[in-house]
């Protein structure tokens, strides 16, 4: 098979399982364009950066921007989510990994290595479901306070943690970094 055949039988793959979790939406959740976004070119990938100014949002509320072809969620949270999300024991989590380029490797999913900020305040992730890449629902949706995915029911809670249904791991945390009180800097 020469590659570029081969690269179809990939791409066809793909789209035969982002068909898939789109029969199984019922909820008004969208099938995010991963084949745009797995693959950025390496220029973009590495160059693109996004600032984002916070001011405006606020606790229990939650922005979501386009970077790099992804949906980011910005959550501003509530003292009553990050208890809910600090009160989480890592041995009970399906995945234990932080999922945080922002933290040493390894880093455990407690609900301190989730978060933008010491306090806690801040948490962005990639709003991409981990199971087929549908579009979590948010505002403290589902059975953690969390969010929800209605494509086949995975349920994160307050830091973003699967807890719960087929996803395989924590939401992504993209590279991010406050670089003042009210901006945060993607990538
Ligand atoms: S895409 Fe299947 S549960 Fe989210």
């Amino acid at each position: 098979m020469s590659q570029a055949e081969d690269h179809q039988g990939t791409r066809r793959d793909f789209l035969y399982y982002a068909t898939a979790g789109a029969a199984a939406v019922t909820g008004g959740a969208a099938i995010w364009p991963l084949i745009d976004q797995m693959n950025p070119s390496a220029d973009v990938a590495a160059q693109a950066t996004k600032e984002v100014d916070v001011s405006s949002i606020s606790a229990g509320t939650q922005l979501t921007v386009s970077w790099l072809g992804k949906p980011i969620f910005i959550r501003h949270r509530t003292d009553k989510e990050i208890k809910e999300g600090r009160a989480v024991k890592v041995a009970d989590l399906p995945d234990q990994n932080a999922e945080n380029p922002n933290v040493p490797a390894g880093s455990l999913a407690t609900d301190q290595n989730r978060t933008v900020d010491a306090d806690g305040k801040w948490l962005v992730m990639i709003g991409i479901c981990t199971h087929l890449g549908c579009v979590p629902l948010g505002n403290n949706a589902g059975e953690f306070d969390g969010w929800f995915c209605p494509c086949h029911g995975s349920q994160y809670d307050t830091a973003g943690r699967i807890r719960k249904g087929p996803a395989p791991r924590n939401m992504d945390i993209p590279v991010v970094k406050f670089t003042d009180a009210k901006t945060i800097k993607l990538g």
